[in-house]
């Protein structure tokens, strides 16, 4: 089992990491049992698979809703539907909310937590490797709407976060791969040694090797720590948690080759790294390492003009732009990002459909 703290003053809190710590929860945050009501959020299929467990471990009466999965969910109904359960409950300010399940749960539980009764205590189960190395950390909450996503949101830390790995065990093929696209992005952009060992462990990683699926979640979580501790409210260096993301939404926002966010992720950092490559920023080896690292997850599309065309149309509205310019992450070294300005739109379509200068 492995701990981490993240330092923000009074907002800091712990993270536990290991296998089967969801029995062991009333040990790893005693502080539990001061909370008179607790409230678990969560989707159908957690439901069916782990809440259970989690009611055995907190012994105590508890009131849950089961939102709809998907991400068409993570939308201001399913937090109307929430407050509601609450509400007839008579939760006050001294409850609390326990999100079990991926990054949907997170998202809409923090945000939930945030903003009833002008905010009340959460905590973290993440079930998903990309909630477990990604979301359930940092304090971003938000819902849907609109169509725009992540619009409306706050940021809110959690009072305790509990990794899981057993938890792992039943989540499919793309949701895995969806994980390991946060996670390799973690190596490229702070921790080159970091990024040999998920090349060297890969197939480890994906058979959720015991020792090394918690080592990789606790590199994972230290790395992304480190820069929201910098910079809780992303003014600045939290930027860099967005490589691979500018493309990625791109192309996710396109929805032709139905990818999860972190397959996107995967794809996106391939592109990105090629513009960094065609701007003299990386070397041809180091493009070639990221782009085979990502094969062998994920195989990357042929991208045609048209779709290029879509993809950069929707890259020019990315929340993270000023001024109509694009803002992205690009490798500059192993283990190192910058973020970039750029206006050439024919560069970038280059890239995008494949193209090498
Ligand atoms: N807040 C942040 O900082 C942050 C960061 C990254 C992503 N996100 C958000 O996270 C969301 C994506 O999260 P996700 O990838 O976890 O998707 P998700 O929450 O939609 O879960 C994916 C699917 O896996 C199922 N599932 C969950 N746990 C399972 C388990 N243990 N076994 C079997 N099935 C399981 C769910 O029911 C769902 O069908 C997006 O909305 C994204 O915007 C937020
Ligand atoms: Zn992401």
């Amino acid at each position: 089992m492995k701990k981490i703290k993240v330092n923000l003053g009074i907002n800091s809190y712990n993270i536990f990491i290991g296998s089967n710590l969801l029995s062991k929860i009333l040990q790893l945050y005693p502080e539990i049992k001061k909370y008179e009501k607790i409230h678990v959020i969560t989707d159908e299929t957690v439901e069916k698979l782990y809440l259970k467990n989690l009611v055995n471990a907190l012994n105590k009466d508890i009131s849950v809703t089961v939102i709809k999965e998907g991400e068409q969910n993570k939308s201001l109904e399913t937090l109307q539907s929430i407050i509601k359960d609450m509400l007839n409950q008579n939760f006050d300010r001294s409850s609390l909310i326990i999100a079990l399940g991926g990054g949907v749960v997170g998202d809409v539980s923090g945000f939930t937590a945030s903003i009833y009764m002008r905010g009340i205590d959460f905590i973290q189960i993440p079930t998903t490797l990309l909630s477990q190395v990604d979301s359930s950390v940092g304090g971003k909450t938000a819902v849907n709407f609109n169509g725009v996503k992540n619009i409306v949101g706050t940021f809110y830390q959690p009072k305790f976060v509990l990794i899981d790995t057993n938890l792992l065990k039943t989540i499919d093929n793309k949701n895995v791969h969806s994980g390991i696209g946060e996670i390799i992005k973690y190596g490229i952009i702070q921790d080159y040694d970091f990024f040999r060992y998920i090349k060297a462990n890969s197939d480890l990683i994906e058979k959720f090797d015991e020792e090394v699926i918690e080592y990789t979640i606790y590199k994972s979580i230290n790395i992304k720590k480190e820069i929201v501790q910098k910079d809780e409210k992303e003014s600045n260096i939290r930027m860099i948690l967005n490589f691979g993301h500018t493309v990625g939404h791109g192309i996710e926002l396109l929805g032709t080759y139905n990818l999860y966010h972190g397959e996107a992720v995967l794809i996106g950092m391939v592109i990105e790294s090629l513009i960094a490559y065609n701007n003299k920023l990386i070397c041809k080896d180091y493009y070639y390492e990221i782009k085979e690292l990502v094969q062998e997850f994920i195989s990357i599309p042929k991208i045609s003009n048209e779709d290029a065309n879509i993809i950069y149309s929707k890259m020019l509205n990315d929340k993270k732009n000023e001024n109509g310019h694009i803002n992205i992450v690009l490798p500059i070294n192993k283990g190192e990002v910058k973020v970039f300005t750029y206006t050439d739109e024919k560069m970038i379509k280059t890239c995008l459909t494949g193209g090498l200068n």
